[in-house]
């Protein structure tokens, strides 16, 4: 397994391209099933999750391959198989969008149930709710989705729920609705630029949706679809956790390849607290040249300040005097980050879906976990920032939708090293005594005159 060791303090200077977005390459992967012809994808970055979902699709019958410009070309070798094991499935939720191109396509879908989620609980009703409602049979047995319909027929279907509505069910729903006899109408449909990418994917397929970007999309059934050449959309959470590594750090970055029309919220809430960001294009200039202030924030659907952020704005609101407030109605349990935060001396507490945060004065070097891929991102911003090193664990989980963070990092001036998690990695300074063998850090609790009287019980047999 491999860690980060930070060393903080370094402000960010200088240049990085965003790479493609996760969130929008994994559903169109998964609508690739249902395509007769094969697909060109440009933009899809190189992450776990794309590698998951290509033995994901590789298992249901798709050749996936990278050609030497790094697009992604996907065809249907086999259009029989239509089972998603969970030996997969488990790897990633995302997993799940095979739902719905597969019932559309194929008939007929058997796919894992994803399981459990260290973001809170993420139930799946509303997909079922949505191709039900298309016609499919739809059952759960031992651990799977079945889904069946010998020809899906349009309905009026509306996904809303109490969190809002679900990204991925729309995009099971939108895909697997392009093949229904008739005309579709889905009420509440997420409006986030990963739909809007997937739906012009299909469209360039020979799809019919229209409303795109909006709760109401109208969608009128076709026989097939064909191969097509798609670009998939910036990286608007990539994208945001390099612009709060500039303001975390007080540094001054230009990111290249952003769609700034897809982050409004993101950047009128870091204009709010004092970064300055200077839009030209495709280009942004973050620069950070006052002292920042408190706010508060909540993480909605589209168009707010989106969950993905949640974890890294709190990572940065720790580093601001005076008291902010974070809020998620998304997820309302996506707080993990929040503990490891403390032991960074961030001053932060939890109540319900909210986290309120008090400026700490200085965040300090300290081991610490993360535990999903937007609390690792959390944690690196503050390791940026902190006071002398840090090591995050479990890097594993930002590698699934982070393309070379640490370059792009390392690119802006930061000290960023990936080592293999074992204990001859971890800098002496966040050893415990005994362990490095080394001068440690002094906890701040302690004297002189108690290290003294420490070390010299450890040295008696008794
Ligand atoms: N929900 C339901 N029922 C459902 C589906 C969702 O109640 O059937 C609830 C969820 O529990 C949650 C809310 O609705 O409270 C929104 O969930 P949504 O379905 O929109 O999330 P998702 O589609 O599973 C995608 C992203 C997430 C991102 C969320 C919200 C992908 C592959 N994943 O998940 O991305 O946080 O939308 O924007 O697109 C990430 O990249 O780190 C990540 C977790």
């Amino acid at each position: 397994m491999d860690m980060f060791i930070i060393r903080g303090g370094r402000a960010l200077a200088g240049e990085v391209t965003v790479s493609g977005a996760k969130n929008a390459a994994l559903p169109i992967m998964a609508a690739s099933l249902a395509v007769d012809g094969p697909c060109r994808l440009r933009n899809v970055p190189d992450l776990v999750d794309v590698r998951t979902l290509s033995t994901l699709l590789r298992e249901l019958g798709m050749s996936v391959t990278r050609d030497k410009n790094g697009d992604l070309v996907l065809s249907t070798s086999n259009d029989s198989p239509f089972v998603a094991e969970y030996e997969q499935v488990r790897r990633m939720r995302a997993s799940i969008c095979v739902l719905g191109p597969l019932l559309g396509r194929r008939k007929r879908a058997c796919v894992s149930l994803p399981g459990g989620c260290n973001i809170g609980h993420r139930p799946i009703d509303l997909h079922l709710k949505g191709l039900a409602a298309l016609g499919a049979d739809i059952r759960v047995e031992r651990g799977y989705v079945v889904a069946e319909a010998e020809r899906l027929k349009g309905a009026d279907v509306y996904l809303g729920g109490p969190f809002g509505s679900t990204v991925t069910g729309t995009c099971n729903v939108m895909s697997a609705a392009v093949f229904a006899e008739g005309t579709t109408t889905i009420e509440a449909a997420a409006c986030e630029p990963e739909v809007v990418d997937l739906g012009h994917f299909l469209n360039s397929m020979g799809a019919n949706i229209s409303g795109l970007g909006t709760p109401f999309l109208r969608i009128a059934g076709v026989e097939r679809l064909t191969g097509t050449e798609h670009t998939v959309i910036p990286d608007r959470i990539e994208a945001a956790t390099l612009m709060m590594a500039a303001a975390i750090t007080g540094g001054d970055i230009t990111l290249d390849s952003v769609r700034a029309d897809h982050m409004t919220a993101v950047i009128e809430k870091l204009r709010e607290i004092g970064v300055t960001i200077d839009v030209d294009g495709q280009r942004m200039r973050v620069r950070c040249l006052q002292e920042l202030s408190p706010t508060d924030c909540i993480a909605l659907p589209y168009p707010g300040i989106p969950t993905d952020v949640q974890a890294q704005l709190t990572a940065l609101l720790s580093t601001v005097p005076g008291i902010s407030i974070v809020t998620d109605k998304v997820f309302p349990d996506r707080f993990m980050h929040v503990s490891e935060l403390l032991r960074m001396g961030a001053q932060i507490r939890r109540e319900g879906n909210n986290s309120i945060v008090s400026s700490s004065s200085q965040l300090s070097g300290a081991s610490v976990m993360a535990s999903d891929l937007r609390a690792s991102a959390a944690l690196i911003l503050a390791a940026l920032a902190a006071d002398g090193e840090s090591v995050v664990r479990r890097i594993y989980h930002l590698d699934r939708g982070y393309e070379r963070l640490e370059d792009k990092l390392r690119q802006l001036g930061a000290d960023v090293r990936r080592v293999n998690d074992e204990p001859s990695n971890v800098p002496a300074s966040l050893l415990p005594q005994e362990e490095s063998g080394e001068t440690p850090l002094q906890p701040p609790h302690f004297t002189r005159t108690s290290q003294v009287t420490r070390a010299s019980t450890e040295d008696s047999p008794g």
